[in-house]
């Protein structure tokens, strides 16, 4: 076969293995090359106060800001992280790190990038068109699933759209997979964010994109997120297990797609304002047309995980919402491209998937 000529670009650095945050300190050092040179870090403002923000190697002159993921990242919101970094000091930071879940590390992504181009976030949303390589960037994740930690996009939302910054720039230099920082994660989001590595895992594995190099990668993680969430099978490291396989299942999309499911999903994120893993979850629920398997393995998921999915979520939204939300959708054609194929335009229409939102 003789496949779209892509050139991918991987994280540089990385380290997996409970313990492996405790190398953080010289990884940095070795970025440090004089007494002025400052590093910003970014923490999920969940660890306010707690064992882990102790732990940060934050020296004298280093920059600590605490991220609310209330809400999914927002352009206006890099840009205004942006500028108080940059009047924190008359020189450049030599790093950023990100620590956290998907939204978290998507700022670190997005705000290395931003340090060193100029103008606002909105206008870079797309494919290539960052022009500068960012600051050294290395991303923790304490939730695993998103597979932001390898993937070459950060996912913002702007004032007109919510889409990646998508270039070789945006991958991290370094990542650190520590296990040890997941445990103790809320039931609740552990398992939504889970379901955004499964979900992956699947929808790579559904469409026209894929090929055996995305394969490997997504069945892979797919086996390790069904040993977790449907087979529990017993003495299994599930925190281990699910984070690699969210790395896994990172991989599998660079040369692969996500589809359907990630396209409702971003529709509902962006009008509802609804987290990345939940949105997918409600999206994924009324997909069994085109994930069978995936779909009743799910429904399967969420009983054995005591899992209550709310119901009715666009019961009260606006025909102008419901709109709004299609339209986004219906706008993600890569998304669609990969899932149905070249001539998907012919497979579905903006009111089918206004009656799929109906019905979520
Ligand atoms: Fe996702």
């Amino acid at each position: 076969m003789i496949y779209d000529f892509r050139n991918f670009k991987g994280v540089e650095n990385f380290a997996f293995g409970r313990g492996c945050f405790n190398h953080l300190d010289s990884i940095l050092d070795k970025k440090r090359n004089s007494s002025e040179d400052f590093m910003v870090f970014l923490l999920d403002d969940v660890f306010k106060g707690k064992a882990l923000e102790k732990r940060l190697p934050v020296k004298h002159n280093d920059l600590l800001i605490f991220i609310n993921v209330k809400d999914e990242p927002k352009t206006k919101e890099v840009d205004r992280l942006r500028d108080e970094i940059l009047q924190f000091s008359k020189q450049l930071p030599v790093g950023i790190i990100g620590i956290g879940g998907g939204s978290v590390m998507d700022y670190s992504k997005a705000i290395s990038m931003m340090i060193t181009n100029p103008g606002s976030s909105a206008q870079y949303q797309g494919l290539d068109l960052i022009k500068n390589p960012g600051i050294f960037n290395v991303c923790i994740p304490t939730l695993a699933g998103t597979g932001a930690e390898v993937s070459m996009t950060t996912v913002l939302t702007g004032p007109e759209k919510k889409l990646g910054i998508k270039c070789d720039y945006t991958v991290p230099n370094q990542i650190l997979l520590d296990p040890e920082l997941t445990q103790g994660a809320p039931l609740e989001q552990r398992f939504f964010t889970g379901m955004d590595c499964y979900i992956h895992a699947v929808e790579s594995l559904s469409g026209t994109w894929k090929n055996p190099f995305s394969d490997a990668f997504a069945q892979k993680s797919l086996e390790m997120c069904r040993s977790v969430f449907l087979d529990h099978e017993p003495g299994i490291d599930a925190d281990e297990i699910l984070m690699v396989a969210s790395y896994l299942g990172g991989l599998s999309l660079t040369y692969s797609q996500v589809g359907v499911c990630h396209a409702l999903g971003y529709g509902l994120s962006y009008v509802l304002d609804i987290h990345h893993g939940l949105a997918g979850c409600l999206a994924f629920n009324q997909l069994e047309d085109y994930y069978p398997q995936g779909v009743k393995d799910f429904h399967k998921m969420l009983e054995k995980n005591n899992i209550k999915l709310p119901l009715n979520v666009c019961k009260n939204a606006t025909d102008e919402q419901i709109r709004k939300m299609a339209q986004t959708t219906y706008n993600l054609e890569h998304m669609w491209d990969h899932a149905l194929g070249k001539d998907w335009k012919n497979k579905i229409t903006i009111e089918q998937i206004e009656d799929l939102f109906r019905r979520i």
